[in-house]
């Protein structure tokens, strides 16, 4: 794949992920296209987040004979989808990382304080020993991103990642800015926020999109 890495963003410029991401941007674009190419596009994003994992070796028997296999080491890894758009990514990943655990964190903005307020928090044990991979599909301001990471540090988790679809530079700063030591991998740097907080060019309403709401 080629990557274009730069301090904790990662950008995985691979020819299918942005030609799939092309096809998902477009306005015309139906909600089961849409789902199917945001969970063809999560795998492949979800293969350079897990580039790291660590491996160890198990003795198993081919039809040819005896040898020391890969296989992953340490406590399964946590994939936590940032509600509801985060769905999206999550139903991908999980059939690349079948037993991976699964936990899901709801925030609404209150709109008077435009603070992220927590609506629902649920998240696999042992989080410290764990890779937490965090899932949503748009990065825009980076306060939901922020806000969910500050949970998920809270109930131990020490090895995070965030994965998003799009990602806007007020986002990435944001989200470096609290959170300096979780890596971002996302398939577009995009160009910035309009007014409304919806990133441009971007894709529109990614939950609305995907589930086929307004
Ligand atoms: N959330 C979305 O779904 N789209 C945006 O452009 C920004 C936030």
């Amino acid at each position: 794949m080629t990557l274009a890495s730069d301090q904790n963003l990662t950008i995985v410029n691979h020819p299918l992920v942005q030609h799939k991401l092309t096809l998902m941007r477009k306005s015309g674009t139906s909600t089961g296209e849409f789902r199917r190419l945001l969970r063809e596009i999560s795998q492949l994003l979800a293969y350079e987040v897990t580039r790291n994992l660590e491996l160890t070796e198990e003795t198993i028997e081919t039809p040819m004979c005896q040898m020391q296999a890969p296989v992953l080491d340490g406590k399964k890894l946590a994939l936590i989808s940032i509600l509801r758009a985060g769905n999206g990514l999550l139903d991908g990943v999980l059939e690349l990382v079948p037993s991976a655990r699964v936990g899901f964190v709801g925030l609404y903005r209150d709109e008077e304080t435009l603070e992220p307020v927590q609506y629902y928090f649920k998240v696999p044990d042992a989080l410290g020993e764990r890779l937490v991979i965090a899932v949503d599909p748009m990065l825009a301001t980076g306060n939901s991103a922020v806000a969910s990471l500050d949970l998920l540090k809270k109930a131990g988790a020490t090895n995070l990642c965030f994965m998003c679809l799009l990602a806007a530079p007020e986002g990435v700063k944001t989200l470096h800015a609290a959170h300096p030591d979780v890596p971002i991998y996302t398939a577009s740097l995009d160009s910035h926020l309009n007014e409304k907080g919806y990133i441009v060019p971007g894709l529109g309403d990614a939950g609305d999109r995907m589930f086929g709401t307004k």
